[in-house]
C-alpha cells in the first residue's frame, strides 16, 4: 500500500511548476547563454592564438632562421648598344653565389625569381633566377642571363660613359626572389628574399669580364 506521506512523481511535479515564474525570463536567460557562448569563443581564439604563438616560438629556437645570402662573383657585359630607336639594349651575364646558411632551414625557390640591374633609378637589364632546392647549408652557383631594353638609351649610355670615365660606375644587383620555407617535411610558408647589393665597376666593356671593384649587399624578407 502507498505510503500517503510519500509524494507522487506527478505531484512532486505539480509542487515544482509553480517556481517556474520565479525563474528569470526566458529572454535574458537566452542572452546570458548568447554572453557565455561569446565569452567561450573568444577564451578559445585566445587560448589558440597563444598556442599559435608557442609553437612559432618553439619552431623559431629550434630552426633558427636565417635569411639566404647572396654574393656577385662575376659581371659579363655581352651587349650593350643603342637600337635603331634609340633605345639601350643590355645582355649581362651574371654569376651569384646563393647561400642558404641555415642548418635545418631548406629553401625552394619558387616561380617568379628575378635578378636586375639598375643604374640608379633605370633598370636596364633582368633575367630569371631558375626554380630549384637548396638544402641545408648548401652552396650554390648561379649563372642568369640579364637583358633589357631602356626606352631612353642614349641618355643613360651617355651617363654610363662619364660615370667610367671619372673611375667607376655605380650600379645596384637587386634580386627578388619568392621562396617557399622547409622545415623538417613540412613545406610552409611562401615568403620573398630581398637582396640588394651595389657594385662599381670599372668599364662597360663588352665581352670581357668587368672588375668589380667593390660590393655590399643588404638582405631583407617580406611576407
Ligand atoms: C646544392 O644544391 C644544388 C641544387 O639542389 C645541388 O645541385 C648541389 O649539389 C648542392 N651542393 C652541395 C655541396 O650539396
Amino acid at each position: 500500500m502507498a505510503d500517503p506521506n510519500k509524494i507522487h512523481p506527478t505531484e512532486r511535479v505539480a509542487e515544482v511548476l509553480p517556481i517556474l515564474p520565479k525563474q528569470p525570463p526566458s529572454r535574458s536567460r537566452s542572452s546570458s547563454c548568447c554572453c557565455r557562448f561569446i565569452c567561450a569563443t573568444i577564451g578559445i581564439l585566445l587560448f589558440l592564438l597563444i598556442v599559435v604563438a608557442a609553437a612559432a616560438g618553439v619552431l623559431y629556437l629550434v630552426f633558427k632562421p636565417k635569411i639566404p645570402q647572396y654574393s656577385v662573383d662575376s659581371l659579363q657585359i655581352s651587349d650593350l648598344r643603342l637600337n635603331l630607336d634609340m633605345s639601350l639594349y643590355a645582355r649581362f651575364d651574371v654569376k651569384v653565389t646563393a647561400t642558404n646558411p641555415n642548418e635545418h632551414v631548406g629553401i625552394h625557390y619558387e616561380k617568379g625569381g628575378q635578378i636586375s640591374v639598375w643604374y640608379q633609378k633605370d633598370m636596364l637589364c633582368a633575367g630569371k633566377i631558375p626554380t630549384f632546392y637548396q638544402g641545408h647549408r648548401n652552396v650554390t652557383k648561379l649563372d642568369v642571363v640579364l637583358t633589357g631594353d631602356h626606352e631612353s638609351g642614349s641618355t643613360i649610355l651617355t651617363a654610363l660613359q662619364q660615370q667610367q670615365q671619372s673611375g667607376g660606375i655605380p650600379l645596384n644587383l637587386k634580386v627578388s626572389a619568392p621562396v617557399a620555407i622547409q622545415l623538417g617535411g613540412f613545406k610552409t610558408m611562401k615568403v620573398k628574399v630581398r637582396g640588394d647589393c651595389s657594385l662599381v665597376v670599372d668599364s662597360l666593356s663588352t665581352n670581357s669580364l668587368v672588375s668589380i671593384q667593390s660590393s655590399s649587399c643588404r638582405f631583407g624578407l617580406k611576407l
